[in-house]
């Protein structure tokens, strides 16, 4: 079942009942300043960071769900409505939602009144734009009234919603005009400060919250003010600050009226935060005045309809920029959606929020993870390098000197964050994969010259090659018993905790140091995973392949000598005869084995070992992804392992605390599904590449939405696997690797168009069926129109490869360098 479709054209996702089984949010503004918006409106907005600079409250985990956000009331004849159908969930005539590239439109209508809200968050602006085109589409004049409604949370969004004692006492404003400003603890020692405003006179405001809503009993579905068709003109002190604008208006036949509301941030200098002059008109009970002059300059720009339209082209340029560097027309539309549009979209939103703020992340737990905000660069460097690289060197920035990692930062602070701190065995590896990967596509090898501090060294002079290094060697001088790599307190899988042992409620699985361990230094010195032997195995490569062009063969020759010595332990002593074992446990006990009682086989290390070659020769390749499709593939996808334990398995930590078929045990966890589409691609099994792709990919879901719940246009972290009971429900959309993944499988292990270190590979691997396929890709400064056809209906081989005529021996398309188009025709056969 289908809750609306997809509008390529105009790049939307267009949801045509409020009622979906799931909030089905958008993600407005891609530089500093963030909303949330639900297809009825609820959610929120921050500035950089979800936790210490929070705008707008949002209630997580409540009841209905998603209650809260910015909302519009209308009251025409005391029937009141809003134009998202929440709050007050009034049935709508007509309600539409349409989710595009950095805004969303709302639109209802009821009893011939239509109202369309546009929202956006323009470019290099601090604020989210909210136009209200109101329009009368019955036969007689309207009288009605409209509140708009923002609530504003006390900025730290944690200390918002746990310290009640202090923060009931601290809210402050100041309205001026139709602006009611939010300036709470800005006297002291905060010097920024939120505005909501609209662009016309008003007949009353509110800014106390329970003036609002008229009694402490009630909630956002029933204000008295909307139902009294009256503001209140409260002034709030202390308890919770709201901003809502009041205003009347009649409209005649046919006649439209256009609001304009921002909702904005700034930020003022420590020696003008205070203005001299207090304004006959401005409203405060404090003897001091805000200086407001940023947010009349805010407000300027984009107080007319002409400005809004002119703010929301220049979006939609932006975006159609962005999604001009990796074009594809194959014969599959859902495909070319994903592509061309959505896997694109998500992958920037991740880039920006990492794993911090979605509807499943509350945006106060966690930062930036050191090995998420990686991952993401592989799925978003193509789109804005220049930002890939700042963020390569603040990642980079808060590793430590001997190669180990804080697992997670604060992205105002851009300090490593002590709480979780290190040890995660896998976190080095992907600062290799990714800082590999921005030098494929940008070919700046400028990098590894910048200087780049450890976190242990700040003022020290250290290059990004050094963080290689330390990151490469950190996995070299940390090998257990069978020279594998130690699991510490977990690798990729944050629930594999080998070294935890847990049995107290409240121990978290990440950072507790079982006493066992402790005097080890942390973690158990026999646990080893076999993931991340497969990961050095997979990455270290690229890190040979770095110091190849830098001229130095002897440090490259040693590390290769160290990736083929892990292969060579890891065939001996990790494969267990049709796939790769998941690690030993402090034990030295086999994880992920056929010996097992539960859990015989994992995902995760399977796909970097085929694509490692590890045991080719022996046919360990084919066995272990034939294993994959037997015991690991169902209908909704790959689940991570099988069987699920049923057991809590305390030397195994938070894995098997999960009921079988959720999350890390045994769901499908979409992430690492793509492994396997790269590994299945990569072996040249297109059909199977294609049928893993599918079966996750979100438009691929659209049409059981009723299962499948969140949103069929971006990935979701997890879908129930084949032991849940809620089986293809999908949950954690949003915020995850999967997106940066999937991006990577479909383009360049499927559609096979993936930059190296001397070139543009185009070596596709893709199901026979397929005449062939386009890509367009911008690649550093030229433009490549690659047409590849499939007349001999294979998955895979490049038989013939011509850049502009001229014949090219392998797949590999040098880079030309001069700012031109190139025709690439490959003939597979
Ligand atoms: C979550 C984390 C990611 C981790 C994965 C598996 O998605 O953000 O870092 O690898 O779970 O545990
Ligand atoms: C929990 C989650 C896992 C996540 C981790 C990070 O263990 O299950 O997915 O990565 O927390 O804090």
């Amino acid at each position: 079942m289908k809750f609306g479709y997809f509008d390529d054209s105009r790049k939307e996702y267009v949801i045509n009942t409020p009622k979906t089984p799931y909030p089905w949010i958008n993600y407005l503004g891609n530089q500093g300043f963030f909303s949330l918006i639900s297809n009825t409106a609820g959610g929120y907005s921050f500035y950089m960071d979800a936790r210490l600079r929070r705008i707008t409250r949002y209630r997580y985990n409540n009841v209905p769900l998603d209650m809260g956000g910015r909302y519009f009331y209308i009251n025409d004849n005391g029937t009141v409505w809003n134009p998202g159908w929440s709050p007050v969930k009034t049935e709508l005539d007509e309600y539409e939602c349409r989710h595009g590239m950095g805004y969303t439109i709302i639109k209802g209508k009821k009893d011939g009144l239509k109202a369309e809200v546009t929202f956006f968050v323009p470019q290099n602006y601090d604020g989210e734009v909210q136009q209200v085109v109101l329009t009368n589409e019955g036969s007689s004049a309207k009288e009605f009234s409209i509140f708009s409604m923002a609530e504003w949370c006390l900025w730290d969004a944690q200390d918002d919603c746990t310290n009640f004692q202090r923060n009931f006492s601290t809210g402050r404003v100041e309205i001026e005009g139709s602006t009611i400003y939010h300036v709470t603890e800005y006297r002291d020692r905060r010097n920024h400060y939120a505005f909501y405003t609209v662009n016309d006179e008003i007949d009353g405001y509110d800014t106390d919250r329970d003036a609002f809503l008229g009694s402490i009993y009630n909630g956002w579905d029933n204000p008295e003010t909307v139902k009294a068709g009256k503001a209140s003109n409260s002034f709030a002190d202390g308890w919770s600050p709201i901003a809502s604008h009041y205003k009347k208006i009649t409209l005649a036949p046919g006649e439209s009226k256009t609001l304009i509301y921002i909702l904005g941030y700034a930020e003022n200098p420590q020696d003008k935060k205070f203005a001299s002059e207090k304004p006959a008109n401005l409203l405060t009970r404090e003897a001091w005045v805000l200086n407001k002059e940023k947010a009349y300059a805010m407000i300027d720009r984009y107080n007319t309809p002409e400005k809004v339209a002119a703010g929301l082209e220049e979006l939609r340029t932006t975006w159609e920029n962005l999604l001009s560097i990796y074009k594809v027309d194959t014969p599959d539309d859902k495909v070319n959606r994903m592509v061309n549009i959505w896997n694109q979209y998500q992958c920037m939103v991740t880039f920006n929020l990492s794993r911090s703020a979605s509807y499943f992340e509350s945006g106060i737990g966690r930062g930036m993870g050191f090995r998420d905000s990686n991952q993401d660069i592989l799925g978003f460097v193509h789109q804005i390098p220049e930002r890939a690289r700042e963020r390569l060197i603040d990642i980079a920035s808060t590793q430590l000197s001997d190669g180990g990692c804080y697992h997670q930062y604060q992205p105002l602070t851009k300090k490593g964050n002590a709480d979780i701190g290190g040890d995660f065995s896998d976190d080095p590896l992907w600062m290799i994969m990714s800082v590999a990967a921005y030098i494929k596509e940008t070919g700046d090898w400028g990098i590894l010259d910048a200087n780049v501090p450890f976190d242990d060294d700040p003022e020290g002079k250290h290059t990004m090659l050094e963080h290689l290094n330390v990151s490469f060697y950190h996995i070299v001088n940390n090998l257990g018993p069978h020279g594998l790599p130690l699991a510490m307190r977990a690798d990729w899988n944050d629930c594999i905790n080998l070294s935890c042992f847990s049995d107290t409620p409240g121990e978290s699985f990440q950072t507790y140091t079982n006493p066992k361990f402790k005097a080890e230094g942390g973690y158990s010195k026999i646990a080893e995973s076999v993931f991340v032997a497969a990961l050095f195995t997979y990455t270290g490569p690229a890190y040979v392949g770095i110091l190849e062009h830098l001229g130095k063969a002897d440090e490259a020759a040693k590390a290769q000598a160290e990736i083929d010595k892990m292969k060579k332990n890891t065939m001996e002593s990790a494969f267990d005869g049709e796939w790769f074992l998941r690690a030993y446990d402090a034990n030295g006990e086999k994880m992920g084995s056929h010996e097992c009682e539960e859990g015989k086989i994992f995902i995760e290390p399977q796909g970097f070992a085929v694509m490692s070659e590890i045991g080719k020769e022996e046919g360990a390749d084919i066995k272990t992804l034939n294993s994959i499709d037997k015991y690991l593939n169902c209908e909704y996808g790959l689940v991570l392992n099988n069987p699920a334990f049923t057991k809590y398995y305390i030397q195994y930590g938070e894995i098997s605390t999960y009921p079988g078929g959720y999350k890390e045990n045994a769901g499908i966890f979409t992430h690492n599904n793509a492994w396997i589409i790269c590994a299945e691609a990569y072996v040249g099994r297109g059909e199977k590449a294609f049928e893993y792709y599918s079966k996750i990919a979100p438009a691929f879901t659209e049409e059981t939405s009723d299962i499948h719940k969140t949103e069929p246009y971006v990935y979701g972290q997890m879908i129930g696997g084949k032991d849940a009971k809620n089986f293809g429900q999908g949950k954690n959309s949003w915020l995850t690797g999967t997106a940066a993944w999937n991006m990577v499988a479909i383009s360049q292990y499927i559609l096979g168009v993936k930059p190296e270190f001397d070139g543009l590979r185009v070596d596709p691997s893709i199901p026979s069926a397929w005449d062939g396929f386009k890509v367009e890709r911008k690649f550093r400064g030229d433009v490549y129109e690659i047409e590849i056809k499939n007349p001999d209906h294979v998955c895979k081989g490049v038989k013939k490869l011509t850049v502009d005529g001229n014949e090219i021996e392998g797949c590999i398309v040098p880079v030309a360098g001069d700012g031109k188009t190139h025709k690439v025709e490959v003939v597979l056969g």
